[in-house]
Parts: structure tokens; sequence; C-alpha cells
């Protein structure tokens, strides 16, 4: 997506070589014309799979997610994060590093949001380790459910999270993928 690229360099604050700041875009502002595009794209794209439900985690995938279920006429599920011990019988629940925070959390997805009858397609702000994006996966396993496709707004091709989830067979579309973020510059694939 061109639109989306431009505003990623516009908005965009390189803070390492690893990291990249888009708190103006995706993780402390939300741009709504732009966010119901990247929906439509990724509902162009899943829309022939039959999707009954959309999934991500909070916070940062939620605005991209909504807006693909809506231009599905699907329902969002999104997880939830606790930092909780305490095991709850009735959710789904998987322990995830979060490398960038340095931190563990729990994800949660109750079984009356996610079950076998379910196709489901999973939506996202960021794909980098992918420790998040493999934990949901194994709670969509776990629920029975079909997962159809995952839709990823950036993939930072220069960590292993995107090339990971392919390997598992499963169908990643992302719509800007970043190959480096050395000498202070964004530099796209292709
Ligand atoms: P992930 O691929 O599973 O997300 O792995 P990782 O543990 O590396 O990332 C942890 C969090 O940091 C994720 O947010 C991810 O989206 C975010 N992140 C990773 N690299 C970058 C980056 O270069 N720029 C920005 N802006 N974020 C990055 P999260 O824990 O899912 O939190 P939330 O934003 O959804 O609340
Ligand atoms: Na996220
Ligand atoms: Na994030």
């Amino acid at each position: 997506m061109e639109l989306l690229k431009q505003k990623i360099v516009e908005q965009g604050v390189i803070v390492s070589d690893q990291v990249l700041k888009l708190d103006g875009l995706l993780n402390h502002q939300v741009d709504p014309q732009l966010t119901m595009q990247m929906g439509k794209e990724f509902a162009k794209r899943f829309g022939d799979q039959g999707v009954t439900r959309v999934i991500t985690v909070e916070s940062s995938g939620i605005a991209v997610a909504f807006a693909t279920a809506y231009e599905l006429g699907v329902p969002l599920v999104f997880a939830r994060r606790k930092k909780t011990l305490l095991a709850e019988p009735d959710m789904l629940c998987e322990r995830v590093p979060s490398f960038t925070k340095g931190i563990v959390t729990d994800i949660l997805v109750s079984r009356d949001f996610l079950g076998e009858k379910d196709r489901v397609l999973f939506i996202d702000d960021i794909i980098a380790n992918g420790d998040a994006a493999r934990g949901l996966i194994r709670i969509i396993a776990r629920s029975g459910a079909e997962l159809v496709g995952a839709g990823i707004v950036i993939e930072k091709c220069f960590q292993p999270g995107a090339q990971a989830i392919r390997e598992q067979g499963i169908r990643l579309e992302t719509l800007a993928r970043i190959a480096s973020l050395e000498g202070g510059r964004i530099t796209f694939v292709d």
C-alpha cells in the first residue's frame, strides 16, 4: 500500500536499527481513513475464505482488526492481556514473552467467542519476533477453530516472526515490508 508507506516515512521515528516508533500511526494515534483502507485491503485479500470471526491481541491491533471485521461483516474478538497467574477455567490461555518490552504476559480468549465452527482471520499491527502471534495461533488451534490466514500491517523482514509463520504453512499477508532501519533510513522491500 503506497499511502501506508508514505505515512510510515512521514510519521515513523527510528529509535534504533531494530525499532521504529509508530505512535503517530499505530501505537498512540490512529488515522481512521487510512485504517479503514487497510481493513478494506485485508477484506479483499481474504474475502473468499468464509471468515466467521476476526481476531487480534489488545491493544494496537484492535483498530485495523475492527476495520477488517467491519468490511467482512463479522465480529471482532480481541485476546485480553493479563499479568495474572490465576487460572481461568473457561479461558484459553497462553504465556507470551515480549522481546521489546522485556516482560511476560498471558493472553486469554474465552471459549464463548472462539470454537470449532469458526473460520478465523488473525489481524495485527506489526510482526517482529512473532511471539504474540505464535501464542494466539496456539490458542486458535486449541479452540478447534480453523485459521484461514493472517493479515499484519507492517512486517519487519529483518526479524524472524513473519518467516516462521509462513514456514508453518499459514498464509500471511502484509501491507508494508521493512527490509532495514539501518543508516537512519527506512528501507522497504521492493
Ligand atoms: P511480536 O512480533 O510478537 O509482536 O514480537 P515482539 O515481542 O518483538 O514485540 C513486542 C511488542 O513490540 C509488540 O507489541 C510489537 O507490535 C511491538 N513492536 C515490535 N517491534 C516494533 C517496532 O519496531 N515498532 C513498534 N512501534 N512496535 C514494535 P505488543 O506487545 O503486541 O503491544 P501493543 O502495541 O499491541 O499494545
Ligand atoms: Na500488536
Ligand atoms: Na504493538
